[in-house]
């Protein structure tokens, strides 16, 4: 944890803003494939705690005065309540995902009609991305992650179909194969995020960028701490992130902390669980 000077980080007003967010309930949750280094499908997983801590998820972004709109969920597709894949909303335009992994293919699709159903403009994407689980958006810039699953080419299209600049970094540690899995942002302006999740050079794009980042340690980043959700003032995290829990309130933040043990297995925590409708 980098200790910057304390008038600097500490107790600044902080601003939450409402949002409004897309969740699909884990009825069909499970793992019975594996493409994360998370996922062992000989582990065994409990569906009904799935959906018990889903809930408090959900209920915990409903008693923040948020917005919560449900997708519902396909038989055969365990991954699908990690809508954060299924997306990326950016004022009102939707960019569709198209998945690296055979076994998720078609949760991209089933995404798009959901906010095609709704009058959203959607773009159907010709280059695999997933959605937010690697474009995160600040208010001057979406990031957006490369290495594990999503392709360069699909930034310059989300780049050109949202008109906001995107800046691109690369993922170098399998465990962190979502961009969201190691930053996440604070504010429309600032973020949070694990070092070691980066290649050298994106590291220091960071650096330039974010010089007053909260930095996580690896046990953080290990409990998929950085897989967390800002609304500016309050942070809605796995409660095992106990260092990152002590700097977010640090800085101001209010945390919340919750547990996602069960689907952290397929390797999501509660930003996994959450599309932004911007
Ligand atoms: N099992 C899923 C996968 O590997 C987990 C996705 C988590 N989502 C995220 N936004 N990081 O694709």
């Amino acid at each position: 944890m980098s200790l910057a000077p304390l008038a600097e980080t500490t107790r600044r007003d902080r601003t939450s803003t409402v949002r409004h967010y897309l969740m699909c309930r884990p009825e069909f949750f499970t793992v019975s494939y594996s493409i994360n280094p998370w996922m062992d499908p000989a582990k065994g997983t409990d569906t009904a705690e799935a959906v018990r801590q889903w809930e408090s998820l959900r209920r915990a972004y409903e008693s923040l005065g948020h917005r919560v709109s449900l997708i519902d969920p396909i038989e055969g597709l365990p991954d699908m309540v990690f809508a954060a894949n299924g997306a990326l909303v950016v004022e009102g335009r939707v960019y569709g995902a198209k998945f690296a992994h055979a076994e998720r293919a078609a949760e991209g699709p089933a995404y798009l009609d959901w906010f095609r159903q709704r009058g959203h403009e959607t773009l159907a994407a010709s280059f695999t991305n997933e959605g937010e689980g690697d474009y995160l958006t600040l208010d001057d810039v979406i990031l957006a992650g490369t290495g594990f699953r999503t392709d360069v080419a699909a930034h310059m299209e989300a780049q050109e179909f949202l008109g906001r600049p995107v800046v691109t970094l690369r993922l170098v540690d399998p465990r962190f194969y979502h961009l969201d899995t190691a930053l996440f942002p604070l504010d429309g302006h600032n973020v949070a995020y694990y070092p070691g999740a980066f290649s050298a050079g994106s590291l220091r794009v960071l650096q330039r960028l974010f010089p007053d980042a909260v930095i996580a340690s690896a046990s953080d980043a290990e409990v998929l701490g950085l897989n967390a959700v800002s609304d500016g003032g309050n942070v809605v995290v796995n409660a095992e992130a106990t260092g990152l829990i002590l700097e977010l309130k640090r800085r101001g933040f209010e945390v919340v902390p919750v547990d996602l043990s069960e689907l952290r297995k397929s390797g999501g925590g509660p930003k996994c669980c959450t599309l932004e409708i911007r």
